[in-house]
């Protein structure tokens, strides 16, 4: 095995709309998709659809969306030992909004995802400790993200946790052990409380990071491209060009690319920039993991943008 991803599952509601409507109003909307999301989910297809061998810890409901879900991941080639159904529960969902700037607002209902657990990490201990690297997010029980950290420090597991949703507070007794960070902007100003608008805010912000214990903090800004800090170095990714039309799962699509090509090469400015160059493709098509490239589309992308 050589990715672990521990973590949630969704199923997208995505809505392509010129405004949200207010109050006691009724709007049209222009499109409508549904697709498999989830953070958790999506990181795991990126990485999965670039050739790694992943596995996913992860809880589905008790509907329509829990076998598609399973099916889904299995298409990708996905080993689902460990995602299970929770009897009368609904599956995560997330009702999405896309609007004409390509900007998305998104919201979670956890539902089965509120039931991953710190045991199911103990459950599944024999497999993924076969992992080269497990890869953490921040929408299933923060006990469980904390418990799959310690899991990874036993067995010299390497991780990688990207704080998505955004959160005001972690503990950084688990945090700090966690081997890449991987925070957007907003994620970092809201956990540092600090302003992240200019390049140097953010590696001010990323900074302060790394005194509290973590070794490698990896920013992702959007069209703004990546930064990635450790210790006294910083270096910095340029984004591609490219016109956006649905930037949903763009930071999950970085996320999944960049854990495969950090396994294969062990090579972390490598695994940035191809990461770079796979979100960026996954931002011009509508939907989230629907979206990522397979290796011929993202092989040919770079090749014409060099
Ligand atoms: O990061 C994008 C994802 O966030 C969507 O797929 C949605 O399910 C939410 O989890
Ligand atoms: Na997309």
């Amino acid at each position: 095995m050589d990715i672990a991803v521990i973590g949630s599952n969704m199923v997208d509601l995505v809505s392509y709309i010129d405004k949200i409507p207010n109050e006691g109003e009724t709007l049209e909307a222009a499109d409508f998709k549904i697709g498999c999301g989830g953070k958790g989910a999506n990181q795991a297809v990126a990485a999965a659809k670039m050739g790694s061998k992943v596995m996913m810890v992860t809880k589905v409901g008790d509907d329509l969306f829990a076998d598609r879900t399973i099916e889904n991941l299995e298409s990708y080639g996905i080993d689902t030992e460990f995602t299970s159904k929770i009897p009368g529960t609904s599956s995560g969902v997330a009702p999405i909004f896309v609007d004409r700037e390509s900007k998305n607002r998104i919201l979670i209902i956890k539902g089965a995802n509120q039931y991953l657990l710190p045991e199911d990490i103990d459950h599944a201990a024999k497999k993924l400790k076969k992992s080269s690297l497990i890869v953490l997010q921040l929408e299933i029980p923060i006990q469980t993200t904390y418990r799959a950290i310690e899991f990874g420090k036993e067995n010299g597991i390497p991780i990688i946790l990207n704080p998505a949703p955004a959160a005001k507070k972690l503990d950084f007794d688990y945090v700090r052990k966690c081997d890449y960070f991987i925070p957007n902007e907003s994620e970092l100003e809201l956990l540092t409380g600090m302003p992240v608008e200019s390049k140097d805010q953010i590696r001010t912000a990323a900074s302060t990071l790394l005194e509290k214990g973590l070794k490698n903090v990896i920013v992702t800004m959007g069209s703004r491209g990546v930064m990635w800090v450790k210790s006294e170095k910083i270096f910095t990714v340029d984004s591609y060009k490219v016109d956006a039309i649905d930037t949903t799962g763009a930071g999950d699509a970085f996320i999944g690319c960049f854990a495969h090509f950090l396994v294969q090469s062990g090579d972390v400015l490598l695994a940035i920039k191809m990461a770079t160059a796979f979100a960026a493709l996954s931002v011009v098509k509508q939907g989230t993991q629907t979206s990522y490239p397979s290796v011929q589309e993202l092989e040919q992308f770079i090749k014409t943008q060099s």
